[in-house]
């Protein structure tokens, strides 16, 4: 029987998805990669799932692309089959996603951590973009996202060296939200999950959606898209529900409505 690529659990709102192939270090295969972006639009669409939660094992979050995989691969087969398609669709997902990251967080796989919204990691994570010891260079975002988190210097030396950075580094560098011992990483990671689930469900996509733009437009159509969508939560229940609960001093029901 072969086991099953990703572990999967819904708890109290949150969505959350284990990478499953240890024996290879979690390496991203396209088999992976798909089910994984199968699973997240599941997730995307489920109404009792309100923020999804990524995690791998103690030994890695993930260590990139599966280089197996990969090895013989030619150009014309990444045109034919664009190997990057499934992860234009992760980072389509519009709930909240977060990364919970022990151990290695490579290649690829520091790129996945990267298309999350937030990112928790052990004291004993590494992040890296070790592609250029293979090379090639990141293709899954890295070298545009990193670029973004850290500053140009930063990802030039990731990149240009492949050496991972330590996750108190990570921290540092503004790479990754928190830092915390590795016996608490899942409900660490689990009770932010649940905290950013207990919010009203279409600020938090609209918010996500927001904080993206900013990634990549200009100052002016940045705060046009935001004004757009503070306008629009107005016609949402959970803003009337939001601003009575506090006008009334209990706490709000949000219903994503
Ligand atoms: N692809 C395929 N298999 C991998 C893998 C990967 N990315 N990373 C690790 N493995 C496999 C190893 O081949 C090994 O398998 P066997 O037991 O069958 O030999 C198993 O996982 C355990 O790995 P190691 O024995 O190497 O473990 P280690 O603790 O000695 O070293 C490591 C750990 C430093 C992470 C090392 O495995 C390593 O350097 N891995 C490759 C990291 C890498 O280069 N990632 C980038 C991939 S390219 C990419 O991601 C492109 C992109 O942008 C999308």
């Amino acid at each position: 029987m072969t086991e099953s690529l990703l572990i999967i659990e819904k708890t109290e709102q949150v969505g959350k998805i284990q990478l499953n192939r240890p024996q290879v270090l979690n390496a991203l295969n396209t088999a992976l990669v798909r089910e994984l972006a199968d699973v997240m639009e599941q997730m995307d669409q489920d109404d009792d799932i309100r923020c999804i939660l990524l995690t791998g094992n103690d030994k890695a979050f993930a260590a990139g692309a599966d280089i197996g995989e990969m090895a013989e691969a030619t150009s014309v087969d990444f045109i034919v089959k664009p190997f990057f398609a499934d992860w234009d669709r992760i980072r389509k997902i519009s709930k909240p996603i977060i990364a919970a990251v022990d151990g290695f967080a490579l290649g690829g796989g520091c790129e996945l951590a990267m298309c999350c919204d937030i990112i928790v990691a052990s004291e004993t994570a590494r992040f890296g973009q070790p592609e250029i010891n293979l090379g090639v260079i990141p293709g899954a975002g890295g070298t545009q996202r990193l670029t973004r988190a850290v500053g140009k210097v930063r990802a030039m030396e990731m990149i240009l060296t492949g050496k991972p950075i330590p996750a108190q580094v990570a921290l540092e560098l503004g790479l990754i939200n928190r830092v915390v011992p590795s016996e608490s990483l899942e409900e660490e990671a689990f009770q932010l999950a649940k905290e950013i689930a207990g919010k009203p469900p279409l600020a938090v996509r609209l918010a996500k959606q927001a904080v993206l733009k900013a990634m990549d437009l200009p100052l002016e159509h940045g705060l046009h898209f935001e004004q757009h969508s503070f306008y629009l939560l107005f016609s949402s229940d959970d803003q009337r529900e939001g601003m009575r609960a506090f006008q009334e001093k209990r706490k709000p029901d949000f219903k994503g409505k």
